[in-house]
């Protein structure tokens, strides 16, 4: 039996009338990583957000970890929002803003005790920043500021993690070993990965499913599927106009 972390049913979600998603259904099992793609505008960035208590449904159910939905369940829930520009500008240290991703369990203005330091301290080294805790993000590369949002987001130790296109502003290597850590945390902590992607070889080669996704999920299986080109091709190219 796989035990699902997140189970989605019949979502619906609109802005202004206008249906971003419809009739999402997804399921996402412990210890997966699930990669989801599909076109601009099919509701990614918003199927993610409705799983981190951002967006609210109209219509539709969603259970955390066997639950039904609560705020305390979201505690478990790490995300990784699409890199803004401006972001950078934000003026804090690479510690402060790890330590920032505490906040969740702290409460906005509890100060950090010794064991909050100390997890700071191993998402530091896990996400090979250690040595540059004390620069200002807005001196870091593009690859450096990736791996300050992942550990913003492993700061809260969630044992499901939800990125949006993370690599999206990286070169190939930034890339490769972006990846490579997140099979890292996968492996050791049997942390459940989900994670929007534009490049469609990184999820053939990194995630243990695949979903594609055009308002509603058109399709959903392995990245060794023989008809998954095909089924990109069509999703991507001869998608029907909304
Ligand atoms: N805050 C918002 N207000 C109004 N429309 C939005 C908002 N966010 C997204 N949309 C619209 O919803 C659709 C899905 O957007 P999004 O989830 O960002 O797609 P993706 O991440 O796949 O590119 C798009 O048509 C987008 O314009
Ligand atoms: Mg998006």
């Amino acid at each position: 039996m796989k035990n699902d972390v997140i189970a989605l049913e019949n979502i619906y979600v609109e802005y202004d009338g206008q249906l971003a998603l419809c009739d999402v259904n997804l399921e996402i099992y412990e210890g997966e990583i699930l990669g989801i793609c599909g076109p601009n505008g099919s509701g990614k960035t918003t199927l993610l957000k409705t799983m981190t208590g951002l967006i609210k449904p109209s219509q539709g159910r969603i259970r955390l970890f066997g639950k039904p939905f609560s705020k305390e369940m979201l505690n478990w829930i790490g995300y990784m929002p699409q890199l803004r520009k401006h972001d950078t500008g934000f003026p804090a240290t690479v510690r402060d803003v790890v330590m920032m991703g505490r906040y969740a369990k702290l409460g906005l203005f509890k100060r950090p005790t010794s064991t909050d330091n100390q997890i700071v301290d191993e998402v530091l080294e896990e996400t090979h920043l250690i040595e540059i805790q004390k620069k200002p993000i807005g001196k870091l590369s593009g690859g450096q500021f990736q791996r300050v949002m992942l550990a913003h987001a492993l700061a809260k130790q969630p044992k499901v993690l939800l990125l949006d296109e993370p690599t999206s502003a990286l070169d190939f290597r930034m890339t490769t070993s972006f990846m490579e850590l997140l099979e890292e945390l996968n492996r050791k902590y049997r942390m459940t990965i989900v994670a929007v992607h534009h490049d469609l070889q990184l999820l053939k080669d990194h995630a243990t499913r695949i979903v594609c996704l055009d308002k509603a999920v058109e399709w959903i299986g392995s990245p060794n599927d023989a008809n998954l080109d095909e089924i990109l091709l069509r999703v991507f190219f001869y998608r029907t106009p909304h």
